[in-house]
């Protein structure tokens, strides 16, 4: 219905319902800055984490950001989250040049509890407008930071 938002449930079937493969190769019309702002992502990845750097990937969807970070982090390692199965599974062939650098976990962001101090970075792109407000961003920022170290990087 017009001015109501979607259900978790919506968003999860509106990707489960995507064609992934096509996902990854596009460029975003309604987004025609959208290379620059992976760049910009990049660059502060780059400036902050070493290259070895432990990444979560919020949302990663067929694994567009996480594939930038493998390729510019040589040593790092990313787990992609996402709820959508569909999405994940068009992952490992998008990343297929990077085996055995990253993990995927089939979750719901907003639930899923991270090891304390896992990881050196913590990212999302295009995926944490789904939430309901301050309540869902307020959670998610409090689970990144307690699954970053000291001194780890949140970049939402
Ligand atoms: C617009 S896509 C962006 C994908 C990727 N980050 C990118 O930049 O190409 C949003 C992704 O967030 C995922 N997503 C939305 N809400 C989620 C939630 N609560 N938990 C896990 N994944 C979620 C969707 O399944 C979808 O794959």
């Amino acid at each position: 219905m017009a001015g109501q938002k979607m259900s978790q449930q919506e968003i999860q079937a509106r990707f489960d319902a995507e064609t992934a493969a096509a996902y990854s190769q596009r460029k975003p019309l309604w987004l025609p800055e959208h290379d620059y702002a992976m760049r910009l992502v990049l660059k502060v990845l780059e400036s902050y984490l070493p290259d070895s750097a432990r990444v979560v990937d919020l949302g990663a969807g067929t694994g567009n950001l996480s594939r930038r970070i493998l390729k510019a982090l040589p040593d790092c390692h990313v787990t992609l989250v996402d709820f959508s199965r569909n999405m994940l599974n068009e992952a490992p062939r998008l990343l297929a040049a990077f085996d055995g650098r990253y993990r995927i976990m089939l979750e719901d962001f907003w639930r899923v509890e991270f090891p304390a101090g896992e990881y050196d970075g913590v990212v999302a792109s295009f995926a944490l407008h789904h939430g309901r407000g301050r309540p869902f961003t307020g959670t998610c920022i409090e689970k990144s930071m307690a699954g970053s170290r000291s001194g780890g990087l949140c970049l939402l």
